[in-house]
């Protein structure tokens, strides 16, 4: 493969030519980056301190570039980006608008140093795929990788040449608005998943015109919020941090994930965006990583109000020295930083090192062959939003549906059933499925489930549809506070009627798309409004429910759980929800999809995760001095982990190659999995290991494999994981990654319940 790295920079007193044609193959892969280092040196050599501190200076768009600017503000704006003081827009969308705001800069600056657009891509551009958390329900790495991929192309066909997603916080708490934009509670899973999203989105080659550099965030621990309040200060340990939350960060540095983005939270007293040991020591000194780290919006100049700097120059200052290179939005790089160089408060080297990590993603992005490469308007009306995009969207969509609950298998339906009600505030919705992040998604543009249904059923059947009651009423938008009707009730008796002609019910209820996602922590995570009363007065007339759940985060659902016999989860699955949720309906598609977060059975128990320690006093002891909540079980209402099919799978016990471990050595560990029931399917075979003693309390279960197998109806397959030494790490006591000798359950199963293990010993000399 080519890349061609061409460059001429016309500068007033002199110019650099930069030339260069290189084959990037795997031997010239080192000349490439010690040619592309030169070639960063020197551009950085041509510019003055202005200009430096201009490329670390984000502003965001939404304002004509080319037309009459609105505001003084507007007008800066368009200034600081001919004077070269601006190195990345965010929000500046379309092919057009792009190119335009790219034309000011290559026009009048005096380097001509391309900007980088950057725009939040988090699940989908124009055609939306199911929200991460819904995807990660999918367990299926190449699906995830595929629909970033798309996601990354559309994108790219727009004139964005960033992302920033994927976010990788672990999040143990249905409370926290944003665990909808992850990929659930384990590190493990996260991981994986991480690695898939950053290689969809990137390919192999940043500088093709279909792929797009994407951003870890949010670096760290955003997802442990205090209550799951979003912003809210983090309280963890070390262990906890290196354990449970970087793991992801890692394996997306590994994966050569272009960029980072800090967060808005604190841990244990010092704000993220402040954090020197996270960003400069761990992540680009001991991982090596060499991409650059953008602040969260605003989040440098939050360190004022966070307590930790006087002023926006003393923000600046405490930001760049911990290592944030890019000022999204906060106006403390512009405002503090020249000054605080020139009185030496801040070392030039570290402004020198920032600018290098910014231009080296531009160079591999190709902006310095063509500034203009991704914002084609031609590319952008014909690869956007594309029946393949969208059929592309429905397979992953479908494949992100759990099957929670099928009671005397009222699923799948029979496709020439004689009547269906289709209830519910969701049930014709065609907003909710693209989710709260919806990017270029338009509203109202999903297919809903009722509309899904129409498409999948036959002629004779005789359908009904209620709404019931709304759900959210009035404004619904992203930075809109969504209001709940809890005055207007009137529609449930029209919905009992329907229930009453009907065979079969499909309820449609959940959460509203504008009621999990930045900003949108709740304390509740039952059902809102009139939902529940909806359901009962249903149940009271037509117990054959099927309920198809639509959410952004785990809920409390035990009523559900312990009355109706059919429970799909959906989430939240993009431009194709109806039709996805209506080829598992009717049975199209065997649903494979498994939680990635645990249900809980009230919302009292948060944060609930499944691999949790066993604490001092872990067993029901028949008196109340054992660790449990009075009023409910801890065991999950759904586990992490879980998820049911059309046909049933038998386990055999556990078998390992050997008992004992030594350094160095490989054991397998297997079992046969058998198809036991009559439909073909699918299903995630998960390892979980659990390290009984070690220097620092461990989980009582975690997550170490998991393989998706398809099977016949009666077939069998050998599934086999390997254990390595390096597979049994964690963070020690020692303050390092390492292995522990000592004993080992390992099990494998259909869920983290999973509950026979073999023993396994780690042999140290
Ligand atoms: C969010 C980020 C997002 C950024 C830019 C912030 O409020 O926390 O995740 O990328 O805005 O839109």
């Amino acid at each position: 493969m080519e890349i061609r790295l061409k460059r001429l920079l016309n500068i007033g007193f002199g110019s650099l030519i930069i030339m260069g044609s290189i084959a990037c193959n795997n031997e010239k892969l080192t000349k490439h980056e010690d040619d592309l280092e030169t070639k960063i040196d020197s551009v950085l050599s041509l510019m003055t301190l202005k200009e430096k501190i201009g490329q670390m200076n984000q502003y965001s768009g939404g304002w004509e570039v080319t037309g009459t600017p609105s505001d003084i503000d507007t007008q800066t704006k368009l200034e600081k980006l001919k004077n070269g003081e601006v190195g990345s827009m965010l929000n500046v969308l379309t092919a057009k608008e792009t190119r335009e705001a790219q034309e000011v800069v290559m026009t009048h600056s005096r380097l001509k140093i391309p900007l980088i657009f950057g725009y939040d891509v988090i699940h989908g551009y124009k055609t939306m795929f199911p929200i991460p958390l819904g995807e990660s329900a999918s367990w299926d790495l190449n699906a995830m990788e595929k629909s970033a991929q798309i996601a990354a192309k559309e994108a790219a066909a727009s004139g964005q040449h960033w992302t920033f997603a994927p976010m990788v916080d672990v999040s143990r708490d249905a409370r926290w608005g944003r665990i909808m934009e992850g990929s659930g509670e384990d590190p493990f899973l996260a991981s994986k998943i991480a690695v898939a999203r950053v290689k969809g989105f990137q390919g192999d080659d940043l500088a093709s015109e279909n792929t797009i550099a994407a951003c870890a965030k949010h670096f760290a621990g955003y997802g442990f919020g205090e209550a799951g309040r979003d912003y809210n200060t983090v309280n963890i340990g070390e262990h906890e941090l290196q354990n449970s939350i970087l793991p992801p960060f890692k394996a997306a540095a590994n994966a050569g994930v272009a960029t980072f983005m800090n967060a808005f939270n604190e841990i244990d007293g010092t704000p993220a965006t402040a954090d020197k040991y996270l960003q400069r020591d761990l992540l680009k000194g001991e991982w090596g990583w060499d991409g650059f780290m953008v602040s969260d919006w605003g989040s440098i100049a939050e360190l004022i109000p966070h307590g930790f700097a006087k002023d926006r120059t003393d923000a600046a200052r405490i930001a760049v020295e911990a290592g944030s290179d890019m000022d999204m939005e906060g106006r403390a790089y512009e405002v503090g930083l020249e000054t605080l160089v020139h009185e030496n408060k801040v070392d030039v080297a570290l402004i020198d090192d920032a600018v290098k990590r910014i231009l080296r993603v531009k160079f591999r992005l190709g902006l310095f062959d063509d500034p203009y490469r991704y914002s084609n308007t031609e590319r952008e009306k014909s690869e956007v939003y594309t029946n393949e995009n969208r059929d592309i969207a429905r397979d992953v969509a479908k494949k992100s549906i759990v099957l929670l609950k099928n009671q005397n298998h009222i699923l799948p339906l029979d496709k020439n059933i004689k009547s269906l009600a289709v209830i519910g505030p969701l049930a014709n919705d065609k907003d909710t499925p693209i989710g709260n992040w919806r990017a270029q998604g338009e509203a109202n543009s999903a297919i809903s489930v009722f509309e899904g249904i129409q498409d999948a059923i036959g002629d004779d059947t005789r359908i009904f549809y209620e709404k019931g009651v709304d759900l959210g009423v009035g404004e619904r938008s992203f930075l809109a506070p969504l209001k709940i009707n809890t005055t207007n009730k009137t529609g449930i008796e029209s919905a009992v009627k329907a229930a009453k002609l009907a065979e079969v019910v499909v309820m449609v209820l959940g959460e509203d798309a504008f009621q999990s996602g930045e900003g949108r922590s709740q304390t509740q995570i039952s059902f809102a409004g009139f939902q529940q009363e909806l359901l009962e007065a249903v149940y009271a007339v037509n117990k054959n429910i099927v309920l198809v759940l639509m959410n952004g985060r785990p809920m409390e659902i035990s009523w559900s759980a312990a009355h109706l016999p059919g429970i799909l989860e959906v989430w939240q699955l993009g431009s194709e929800h109806g039709h996805a949720v209506a080829d598992v309906l009717f049975g199209n598609y065997n649903p494979s999809g498994k939680l990635p977060v645990s249900f809980p059975r009230s919302v009292g128990q948060e944060p609930f995760y499944y691999n949790q320690k066993n604490t001092g006093r872990p067993a029901d002891n028949g008196e109340v001095t054992f660790s449990h909540h009075t009023d409910a079980s801890n065991d999950p209402l759904f586990a992490f982990g879980f998820g049911l099919s059309y046909t049933t799978f038998k386990y055999s016990e556990v078998k390992l190659s050997a008992s004992t471990l030594k350094p160095g050595e490989t054991v397998t560990a297997s079992v046969a999995l058998t198809n036991s029931g009559n439909r073909s399917g699918k299903e995630v075979v998960q390892l979980y290991m659990r390290d009984l003693v070690g220097s620092i309390t461990r989980p009582i279960k975690e997550l170490k494999g998991f393989e998706m197998v398809s099977l016949e109806p009666g077939e069998s397959k050998t599934v086999t994981f390997e254990i390595t030494p390096e597979l049994l790490q964690f963070y020690t006591a020692n303050k390092k990654w390492e292995t522990e000798a000592g004993d080992f359950h390992v099990f494998i199963g259909s869920d983290s319940r999973v509950s026979t293990f073999a023993e396994l010993e780690y042999v140290t000399p």
